[in-house]
């Protein structure tokens, strides 16, 4: 949640801030702002705007800002509306320092009422402006100690960059918590909370790690942890290619996200699989022995968990169980040395998930990350990884990666499972996924016929998705891809839990989709159809029996999907539910790339 960046280089930095921004706007997006020290003066100069980085970019258009040096930041409002007022920076009380902020200082009321007392004035409701005051107060001419000693009396989570017109050479960083990349180049020093805002500038990375802070001059950069020691970290290469954060010619970032899934998904096989046999080095560690299985996750991320463990039930000899992170550390599941714990996340930044994930280590659980984003935090601090190789999603919602988590998921039940299952069912297993990036190919072309009945259902207020078994999952998921992008209200229930409650919603103006396979649940789903079309709901079909004559008769609408079962099943039915939501939103005109309220990479509780 919310973007930072900030650099230090010989080039006019301004442009360079609003491009970053606006790459790491996914991350929030309701107002925006950027600090310079100015080249003549050493002053510190500020705009921000409530409101998304192209009204700040008119904004900071009309300004002379020749500087090269400075922050910016696009927020996801916690403390305080998102007003002009609540826009970082921040200042402290006599404009010398600078502070963008990333997390919730939790406990701000009790410094705010120390620093009023000690005479500092607030500008903003945030929590992040007593951070400006507490360097102001620890200032002595050395921003890092200054920085350092304010951040270790913060409570909560923290990804910051301070700029201090006293020390017009240099930016202060420091992170617990929120995730914080530093880049450099030979002509500049970058700092930012993802890597997409570094592609094309910085020619390496690193990443700072819980409790240490940064002092990047336009050259160096100095890490040290908060009692001061030294730290050294050895750079990486960027990885990430440019591709991934342009349109590349689709309306959307989403639709050219759902449309590149026959590649993610393929290179996600095509890295675990060799000459159709599984690849055991799937994951980065050998496991020892194990008798009960967590996974962990949010949201889609959530779904695809319980896709796996719908899957993995059918060939692995022990307990399952996919659970919500946040609910994970609510409850009390039994932890030991014995339990496997697997946590799912495309960002690996995740609060929720990289809490319950430390809970999980602490009782001793052997804990594996499943990660889009390699050297995340969730990546960093579980034992061994598996990653989905999606590339980077910049659409808020997510849909490349959900289909490459289930294939993942799906090899990594494969690996676990190699001593129970019968050869052959791993050979049919592995020669259905390299038939799947095509079939993927196959449902994407149905798009002509979604986007009709698209126009149709756009005006409904509740839409229901109905699934048994391993699809049930995927009704979930496209119920929660409906609703975010759409706002429509939608939900995804077991189609046998309908007439529990449910079935009450059912009139002509409620559409209810029904996920079908041949092969799951076949008679009782249609018995529910039927249901539906006795009390005069909107019926749409997903299925891979198209031609039967009961679907036919029954569902107002129908949407092949090729008749593949195992891992395929569910990644294929999911296709058509993204380009439902997509096309279902552009009909109603909301904001596709960046709904209302969300973001992308989820770092506050
Ligand atoms: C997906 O469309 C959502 N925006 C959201 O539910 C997301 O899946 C969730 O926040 C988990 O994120 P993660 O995979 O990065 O951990």
């Amino acid at each position: 949640m919310c973007g930072i960046i900030g650099t230090i280089g010989n080039d006019p930095v301004v442009p360079y801030l609003l491009e970053g921004l606006s790459r790491l706007e996914y991350r929030g997006y309701d107002s925006a702002g950027i600090a310079v020290i100015a080249t003549a003066n050493a002053e510190l100069l500020r705009v921000r705007r409530a409101g998304k980085v192209k009204d700040l970019r008119t904004s900071v258009a009309s300004r002379d800002l020749s500087a090269t040096i400075g922050i910016g930041h696009t927020r996801w409002a916690t403390h305080g509306a998102p007003t002009e007022a609540n826009a970082h920076p921040h200042f402290d009380c006599h404009e010398s320092i600078a502070i963008i902020h990333n997390g919730i200082i939790e406990n701000y009321l009790a410094l705010r009422e120390e620093l009023l007392s000690e005479g500092h004035a607030f500008q903003s409701e945030t929590d992040t402006e007593i951070l400006a005051h507490l360097i102001e107060k620890y200032f002595e001419g050395d921003l890092l100690s200054a920085v350092s000693k304010a951040v270790q009396r913060a409570e909560g989570a923290f990804a910051l960059a301070v700029l201090c017109r006293h020390t017009p050479d240099r930016i202060v960083t420091a992170r617990r918590g929120s995730p914080l990349v530093i880049g450099q180049s030979d002509a500049a020093t970058y700092v930012a909370s993802d890597i997409p805002a570094l592609l094309g500038k910085a020619e390496s990375v690193m990443f700072l790690a819980d409790d240490e802070l940064a002092e990047l001059t336009q050259h160096t950069v100095r890490i040290v942890d908060f009692e001061g020691h030294d730290v050294q970290r050895t750079p990486h290469r960027v990885q990430a290619d440019q591709v991934s954060i342009q349109k590349s010619g689709y309306k959307h970032f989403m639709l050219k996200e759902i449309h590149e899934q026959d590649r993610s998904v393929g290179e996600t096989i095509r890295e675990k699989t060799h000459g159709g046999t599984l690849d055991h080095a799937i994951l980065s560690v050998p496991l020892a022995p194990y008798d009960h299985i967590y996974l962990i996750s949010c949201g889609t991320a959530y779904h695809a968990s319980l896709a796996a463990e719908y899957l993995w039930e059918q060939s692995l000899n022990v307990p399952i169980q996919a659970m919500i992170a946040s609910e994970f550390r609510m409850r009390n599941p039994h932890l030991s040395e014995r339990s496997l714990v697997i946590a799912v996340s495309q960002s690996g930044e995740t609060i929720d998930t990289l809490m319950a994930l430390r809970r999980a280590k602490e009782s001793g659980a052997q804990v594996v990350a499943l990660v889009n984003n390699e050297q995340s935090t969730i990546d960093r601090e579980a034992d061994g990884s598996v990653y989905t190789r999606a590339g980077i999603e910049i659409g808020v919602a997510a849909t490349k990666t959900f289909t490459a988590q289930i294939a993942a998921l799906g090899l990594l039940g494969l690996h676990l499972g190699q001593d129970t299952l019968p050869a052959h069912e791993l050979d049919e297993e592995l020669n259905r996924l390299d038939l799947l990036p095509g079939r993927v190919t196959e449902c994407l072309q149905q798009e002509a016929a979604i986007r009709a009945i698209a126009e149709k259902i756009h005006h409904a207020s509740d839409v229901l998705f109905l699934a048994r078994g391993d699809l049930y999952p995927i009704a979930l998921e496209g119920a929660l891809k409906l609703k975010e992008i759409s706002y429509i209200h939608a939900e995804g229930y077991p189609a046998g839990e309908m007439k529990h409650g449910p079935i009450a919603l059912i009139d002509e103006a409620t559409p209810v989709v029904f996920l079908l396979s041949k092969d799951v649940a076949f008679e009782k789903v249609l018995s529910n159809m039927e249901e539906v079309k006795a009390r005069n709901g909107k019926v749409l079909a997903v299925t891979d029996a198209p031609e039967d004559p009961a679907i036919t008769r029954l569902a107002d609408h129908i949407l092949p999907v090729p008749h593949v079962g195992g891992i395929s099943r569910p990644i294929l039915f999911t296709i058509p539910l993204q380009l439902l939501a997509y096309h279902t939103a552009v009909w109603r005109g909301t904001d596709v790339d960046q709904p209302r309220n969300l973001a992308k990479t989820v770092t506050v509780e």
